[in-house]
């Protein structure tokens, strides 16, 4: 995949003296000598905000990597401690005590905070999934929904406020996931979270947040469903502010620009900011060197960024973890065997080829006015 002409105008504004190749393999290489600058810098520099999702059990563990997040992002977003199976261990309990911690992280880096998930099919307790009652299933989101937000009122950038809500392969006509909420709720229930939200914290911007977006056969169908769920909620005056499209790459991806770019502009058109939410890059298709990998995962960020981040409308940028080290894809078969390469740092917490890539998209992104939040 090529290496885009801006960023690599900047990768030989550094490296003048080799050729287009040697800078393309030596720059996304040698990432050591990377700018003093933060990833965070880069973005603010632009209009964009970026950080980093992280597990407070590492992040307690490894006060190296505490730091890095703290100087790299400018917004901090809880993996896993605001989903239902970490918050609620009980009907009647909520554990905010990860969430916190996280949340102290950013404070002390004067960072943003941002909500990931109060409505999901997955990472749910046991007691929620055995709900059967329709109305207790309401009563419970509306009291979690008033409790996430609440705890957090006015100090939340953003919340993913419902994941991966659409899947077309299920046949419905409104392309929705047969889900626990769509069947204990119906279809209504996305209306419902959102509105509960805007509720509970009127100054959080509210995010539909989804997968299966960014490349692959099936990501023009999931466009279309999204979108069209996206309108119904505009046209029935829902708070929705953003759609996060996840961004979970792999090397060697069917990437089509203008179909993405014709994409991000419906939208922007429909009045909604552009989050990437759970930036990463599965490094499968490559078979060869660390140093390939790396370099393969680096031009797999530049190309699919260079889109992104021309939209005015995007305005936020998160990667799905921060190091190798910690990413969730060690704990998939894809990274069993043969630890992967998906992220701006090693597992020693050395800056890689990824992480020139994006700091060089970021800083090269045209400028827009930064969010307010
Ligand atoms: O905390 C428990 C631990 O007490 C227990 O001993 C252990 C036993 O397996 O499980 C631990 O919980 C794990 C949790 O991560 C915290 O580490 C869950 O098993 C594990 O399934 C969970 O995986 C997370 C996954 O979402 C499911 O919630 C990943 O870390 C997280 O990166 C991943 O993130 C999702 C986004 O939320 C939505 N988009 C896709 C993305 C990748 O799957």
């Amino acid at each position: 995949m090529k290496v885009s002409r801006r960023v690599m105008g900047r990768l030989l504004h550094r490296r003048d003296l080799l050729g287009f190749a040697g800078a393309a393999m030596l720059s996304f290489s040698c990432p050591a000598a990377a700018s003093t600058r933060t990833l965070r810098q880069a973005a603010a520099s632009r209009g964009l905000l970026y950080g980093a999702s992280c597990v407070s059990r590492d992040v307690a563990a490894n006060p190296a990597y505490a730091e890095l997040l703290r100087r790299q992002c400018g917004v901090i977003v809880p993996a896993n401690a605001l989903k239902w199976a970490a918050l609620r261990p009980t009907p009647t309990t909520f554990d905010f005590s990860g969430a916190d911690e996280l949340f102290a992280l950013a404070r002390a880096a004067d960072a943003k905070f941002r909500g990931h998930v109060l409505v999901w099919h997955e990472a749910m307790p046991d007691w929620l999934r055995q709900l059967r009652d329709p109305e207790e299933v309401r009563s419970a989101l509306g009291a979690h929904i008033a409790a996430a937000c609440g705890h957090y009122r006015g100090r939340m950038h953003s919340w993913d406020v419902v994941n991966e809500a659409v899947f077309p392969d299920d046949g419905r006509s409104d392309g929705l996931r047969e889900t626990f909420w769509l069947r204990r709720l119906g279809p209504g229930y996305i209306a419902e979270a959102f509105r509960l939200a805007a509720a509970a914290d009127p100054s959080a911007l509210l995010c539909y947040n989804d997968d299966g977006l960014s490349f692959g056969p099936k990501a023009v169908g999931q466009r279309a469903a999204v979108l069209r769920l996206v309108e119904r909620l505009r046209g029935d005056g829902v708070p929705i502010h953003a759609l996060g499209i996840q961004s979970h790459l792999e090397t060697g991806m069917d990437f089509r620009a203008a179909e993405m770019r014709a994409f991000l502009d419906e939208v922007s058109g429909l009045g909604l900011s552009i989050f990437i939410s759970e930036l990463d890059v599965f490094d499968g298709s490559i078979r060869g060197s660390v140093e390939a990998r790396d370099a393969g995962v680096a031009a797999t960020l530049s190309a699919y960024l260079d889109v992104l981040l021309a939209h005015p409308a995007t305005s936020v940028v998160v990667t799905w973890g921060l190091s190798d080290r910690y990413t969730w894809l060690n704990d998939t078969p894809r990274g069993r065997g043969r630890p992967v390469r998906a992220l701006p740092y090693d597992d020693a917490l050395a800056p890689k080829p990824a992480w020139t890539a994006l700091e060089a998209a970021l800083a090269g992104a045209p400028g827009r006015a930064a969010s307010d939040h």
